[in-house]
């Protein structure tokens, strides 16, 4: 059973998996970030799919993206491990607007294109920890469906209250007096799919964006990866039956 983390940002929770010894196989990013540098670090393997390359209209500029042997690709982010020079809210959840290439992803090429790199390198089990792109359809459906029900994501907030990249945000402002953190299997709908597992933090007087994430990600840094571990044990003694 191979698992890959895809990840954006700042990769913390991905250290938290690692820190716990979870069987991580393939770190996996959509752009340059410090999450690409702590694979290295542990000395996993890494690919760099980078959404970049599907922008403008083209789904045939797979430039430069390879496997990654060593931290070059952590390159070219700021300390809070967003790339320099993209929009980010600094918690590694936000796909990037990228002035007049906005609305010109190829969303569909992208998720393919993936799909079939990490089916290439025998992926079983996809943990997004804070990927910052949506994967269509095609992502899940590549293969006869190799990814459908494979996919978890963690998501910080208590789900369905405030899916969206600014959850955090939109929790302060609605007033909430507690959000946490949702692990879900992860289907083409945007922070919708079965859910896991679940945790609720409170929020706390003067509590900004930053300190109430923080906060929840110290949550989601235990519970995800315990959710992971049990996923793929359920998954392991599915295909022993
Ligand atoms: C987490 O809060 C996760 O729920 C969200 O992105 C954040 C990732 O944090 N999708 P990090 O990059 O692992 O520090």
């Amino acid at each position: 059973m191979r698992l890959a983390v895809l990840v954006s940002g700042t990769g913390s929770i991905l250290e938290a998996m690692l820190g716990v010894g979870l069987p991580v196989d393939l770190v996996g990013a959509d752009r340059p970030c410090r999450g690409l540098g702590v694979a290295a670090d542990a000395e996993l393997k890494t690919v760099l799919v980078a959404r970049d390359d599907w922008t403008g209209g083209g789904a045939t500029a797979m430039v430069g993206t390879d496997t990654i042997a060593g931290v070059d690709a952590a390159g070219g982010a700021d300390e809070t491990g967003q790339p320099v020079g993209t929009a980010g809210t600094g918690d590694g959840t936000r796909e990037p607007e990228h002035g007049t290439q906005r609305g010109c992803f190829d969303r569909e090429g992208y998720s393919c294109e993936l799909a079939a790199v990490l089916d290439g390198r025998g992926v079983d089990v996809v943990a997004m920890a804070g990927f910052g792109t949506v994967l269509d359809g095609s992502f899940f459906e590549w293969g006869d469906g190799r990814y459908r029900g494979r996919v978890l994501n963690t998501h910080p907030s208590l789900l369905p209250a405030f899916p969206g990249w600014h959850a955090v945000r939109d929790a302060l402002d609605a007033g909430a007096a507690e959000s946490g953190c949702t692990v879900h299997v992860a289907i083409p709908e945007v922070d919708a799919g079965p859910v896991l597992a679940q945790q609720a933090v409170p929020v706390m007087p003067g509590d900004d964006e930053a300190t109430l994430h923080e906060r929840i990600k110290a949550v989601e840094r235990e519970l995800y990866p315990a959710t992971i571990a049990a996923f793929l044990d359920e998954l392991a003694a599915a295909r022993s039956r």
